[in-house]
Parts: C-alpha cells; sequence; structure tokens
C-alpha cells in the first residue's frame, strides 16, 4: 500500500497515524511466515491505539456513534484472526490484510474524511483533546453537517 495524497485529511495527529497504518499494513504484507505473527500483533496493537484515539475525539466532541461502530467492528475480526493466527492459521491473516487494503481506502474516503472535516470546523485540538469555549460540538438533531460519513447518513 503507498501513501498517497488523498489519505491527507488536513488532521495532523489523524494524518500522522494513517501513515503509521500503512507503515504497518507494509511489513505484515511483506513479512516471512516467522515474523507474520509478530507484524499481524503490532499491526493489531496500533489499530487499537488509532480507533482509540479517534474514539476519544468523537466522545469529545460528541460526534454520532456510526464511527465508533465500525471500529469496532473491526477490532472484532482483528483479534479473531489474531488468535487464528497465533494458532498458526496465517492464511486468514493474510486474507484479512488483503481485505483491509480496500477498507482502509473507504474508510478514509468516508468516516476519517467526514471526522476530520468535522474537527477542523469546530477548531477542535488534538493536543489537548478539547474544543475552544464557545464553540457547538453538534448540531442539536445530533447529526453533523455534511453527515457523519457512514452509509445511512449518505
Ligand atoms: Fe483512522
Ligand atoms: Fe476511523
Amino acid at each position: 500500500m503507498e501513501w498517497a495524497e488523498r489519505y491527507e485529511l488536513g488532521v495532523g495527529r489523524m494524518d500522522d497515524t494513517h501513515r503509521e497504518f500503512v507503515d504497518h499494513y507494509n511489513a505484515l504484507a511483506a513479512a516471512t511466515p516467522e515474523r507474520f505473527f509478530e507484524c499481524f500483533d503490532a499491526f493489531y496493537a496500533h489499530t487499537v491505539a488509532h480507533f482509540d484515539q479517534e474514539d476519544r475525539w468523537m466522545v469529545a466532541t460528541n460526534f454520532p456513534e456510526c464511527h465508533h461502530a465500525e471500529h469496532e467492528r473491526v477490532l472484532a475480526v482483528m483479534r479473531e484472526v489474531r488468535q487464528r493466527v497465533e494458532q498458526g492459521d496465517a492464511f486468514l491473516g493474510r486474507r484479512l490484510v488483503e481485505e483491509l487494503h480496500p477498507w482502509f481506502d473507504q474508510h478514509v474516503d468516508t468516516m476519517d474524511a467526514a471526522l476530520a472535516y468535522y474537527l477542523k470546523e469546530i477548531g477542535f485540538d488534538t493536543e489537548t483533546c478539547s474544543v475552544p469555549a464557545g464553540r457547538k460540538t453538534a448540531c442539536d438533531s445530533g447529526h453533523v453537517e455534511g453527515g457523519c460519513g457512514c452509509a445511512l447518513s449518505a
């Protein structure tokens, strides 16, 4: 997977994390059978932290839940596959790696793009995880203008 300009969403911390995601992904895709589990494990740990970071920003800004739910869904699959890889089923692990590339493209284009747009819009500070005083975090209906990026909001 090559880093592409389309992955650049303009929120520094998010872009850095996504760059790391691509690096981990590539290390895993190129891993020898002996190192596959180790790389899978590192990739999984990074993904937990990656999603957790976005989830914290979403909680802090009252962002709609569907993005968090999507993270949970993916982590549940990864956890299960991680266990199978640990037991020696690398095939399933390799299959998941293949699936995760189109998943990442689509997730960045939709949910992460919507979150990044929203965070920039409200002036969210990712360093302090806070919104400037007096700024509204979500509209009264609980929905974000332009949608939250999930299929239901399209
Ligand atoms: Fe992300
Ligand atoms: Fe995300």
